[in-house]
């Protein structure tokens, strides 16, 4: 038993911004972000958070599917910008779509966290835990960028994408996850700091702060290394890949990964130009984006890879 994905759907944040709009925010130019990252626009949102960039992206997945709301048995949403403490994002949505046989709960891995969801959905398919679950990468990541800091808002954009995987007999699936705590310092965003009655200190919020360069290491490094091991794994040779959907954080590290594994860049779709990053959203939707477009055939055999603050890095390997 294994899961196949049988809908996708996404929804981006409402405001389409572009370089040219930023460099009139910070000192930065249409020509310096492009040239390094590949990323001409992104769309932020002004209203919806995360929750209702995932409930849509869900609607429009489960649409997609031909599956109504209540068949759902479980929603796994992978987040760095819930709304709450708690109600969780997966509980919010769980609300908006009406879907009222689903268990309902959070994954927290950054970028990584769309490929640690599909990965944790394909276990639960295969045990026999569950038949229907809706998977989300979801993140408003406006709300964590710090727009006087020109390292790193530039970057980033808001956005869900959602998967409808249904247990079926038979297909494949392979997949790795890594973490590395000791590298955590890398990629941050302080949630609130400590502080109550007893130390005084007042409440603080962070902003995303990156080491751009050494996530430029990692990932160049980490994500051919997963992909290997997948591929090892499955007994799958590389010529037998159709696509290769790595997170969406840098043209260049996507150009790097595809020297390293010595595939053609044809093989790694990419939609950063419109999108910039969107953290865990990038891969559902360009999942979406792809599907929409007919260019996914059953039985492609597709490998996502993910990689992000943790430090995190995961692949999967499936079948469409
Ligand atoms: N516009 C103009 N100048 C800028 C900007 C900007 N937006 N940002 C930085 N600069 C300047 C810096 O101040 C610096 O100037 P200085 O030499 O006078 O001090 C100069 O450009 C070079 O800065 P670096 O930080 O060294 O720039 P670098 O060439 O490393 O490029 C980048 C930065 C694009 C982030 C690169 O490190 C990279 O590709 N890193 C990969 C990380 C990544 O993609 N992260 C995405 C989010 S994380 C994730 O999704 C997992």
């Amino acid at each position: 038993m294994t899961g196949k994905i049988k809908g996708t759907g996404a929804c981006p944040g409402d405001r389409l911004v572009t370089n040219e709009d930023l460099a009139e925010i910070v000192e930065t130019s249409d020509e310096w972000i492009y040239s390094r990252t590949g990323i001409k626009t992104r769309y932020l949102s002004t209203g919806r958070g995360t929750s209702e960039m995932a409930a849509e992206a869900s609607r429009r997945a489960l649409e997609n599917a031909g599956i109504h709301p209540e068949e759902l048995d479980l929603i796994l949403l992978a987040t760095s910008t819930p709304e709450y403490c708690f109600p969780s994002s997966a509980c919010q949505v769980q609300e908006k779509i009406g879907a009222v046989n689903a268990a309902a709960f959070d994954i927290s891995a950054a970028c990584s966290g769309f490929v640690f969801a599909l990965q944790t959905a394909c276990s639960f398919l295969a045990s026999g835990s569950f038949q229907r679950i809706l998977v989300i990468g979801a993140d408003d990541l406006s709300k964590i960028t710090d727009w006087s800091d020109r390292k790193t808002c530039v970057l980033f954009g808001d956005g869900a994408g959602a998967v409808v995987m249904e247990a079926e007999e038979g297909g494949l699936f392979r997949g790795v996850m890594h973490s590395d705590g000791r590298k955590g310092r890398v990629l941050t965003c302080l949630s609130r700091s400590e502080g109550n009655f007893l130390t005084g200190k007042k409440p603080e919020y962070g902003f995303t702060s990156m080491d751009g360069q050494e996530v430029f290491k990692f990932a160049v490094k980490k994500v051919p290394e997963c992909i290997d091991q997948v591929l090892s794994d499955a007994e799958i040779s590389k010529e037998e890949i159709r696509y290769y959907i790595l997170h969406q954080a840098n043209e260049r590290i996507i150009e790097a990964v595809s020297k390293r594994l010595k595939e053609p860049i044809e093989k790694f779709p990419m939609n950063i130009r419109e999108y910039g990053n969107t953290s865990a959203a990038t891969i559902p939707i360009l999942l979406d984006e792809m599907n929409r477009a007919g260019k996914l055939t059953r039985r492609d055999k597709i490998i996502m890879a993910g990689f992000g603050g943790g430090l995190t890095w995961g692949a999967v390997l499936l079948e469409w």
